[in-house]
């Protein structure tokens, strides 16, 4: 969700407005993601190296999570949404891991769409955690190198819980940075892209529906060849 601060400064505001609107933003998405049979979405919300911004900055975007999720769970309660969360949060704020466990204990019989919420997250952080966690289970004698294959290791990531989902289809990137930042960097290893230009706070329903056209549009090949259409007829 790129771009908050600089649509605000644009504006004449300062940055933390550019979050209210950017947290705005997020209902819209939701919604058409939900309507349109996506199975899972990820919103990268806070990496391990926005902890560097101004405190102040870190305390007005934990106020918004919090306030988003007392005012949106009950909508994605109707829309059947589950609701994870990737990163460490044993770094937020208390209340915030407060608002979350609620949150995740309203929408925990949901079996619809599943929202990701990837905070204080860094993809190299879980990698790293991952192999630290296989190594600890070989000097345990529970398991040896050779057990370690992809799905093994998928398994030992924090998007386990997606199971099959946990691929990345589709990564979208606002406010025109071609940029990947750490974000998910094992699971987007056959994902496409898409760079949109506008900013967080002006990318809505619209935006992301023309987003999933131009993905159908893409030809996924996986590392194989497209092979020419078999010709229909013979055997049917
Ligand atoms: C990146 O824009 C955005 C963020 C670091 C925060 C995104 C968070 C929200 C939209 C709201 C809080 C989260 C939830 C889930 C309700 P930037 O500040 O890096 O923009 P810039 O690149 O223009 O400076």
């Amino acid at each position: 969700m790129d771009g908050n601060g600089r649509w605000a400064e644009r504006r004449g505001h300062a940055r933390f407005f550019g979050h209210v609107r950017g947290a705005a933003r997020i209902r819209g998405v939701v919604e058409e993601a939900v309507s349109q049979g996506i199975s899972a979405l990820t919103l990268f919300a806070f990496s391990t190296e926005n902890w560097k911004r101004p405190e102040a900055e870190r305390t007005v975007l934990w106020g918004l999570l919090e306030r988003y999720l007392r005012k949106e769970v009950p909508g994605l309660l109707r829309q059947n949404v589950r609701l994870q969360i990737i990163g460490d949060q044993s770094r937020l704020p208390e209340s915030s891991r407060r608002a979350i466990a609620s949150a995740q204990h309203v929408l925990s019989q949901c079996s619809g769409m599943v929202l990701t919420l990837a905070l204080s997250y860094g993809a190299r952080a879980e990698i790293i955690e991952a192999a630290r966690r296989f190594a600890q289970e070989c000097e345990q004698g529970r398991a040896s190198a050779t057990d370690l294959d992809e799905a093994t290791f998928s398994g030992l990531l924090q998007t386990a819980e997606l199971g099959d989902l946990s691929d990345v289809d589709l990564v979208i990137r606002t406010s025109g940075e071609q940029r990947i930042s750490n974000f998910l960097l094992w699971q987007v290893a056959y994902a496409e892209f898409v760079f949109r230009p506008e900013p967080w706070p002006e990318f809505g329903a619209e935006q992301f529906s023309d987003v999933l056209k131009t993905f159908a549009g893409r030809e996924r090949r996986f590392g194989g060849v497209t092979l020419p259409r078999p010709e229909l007829g013979v055997n049917g």
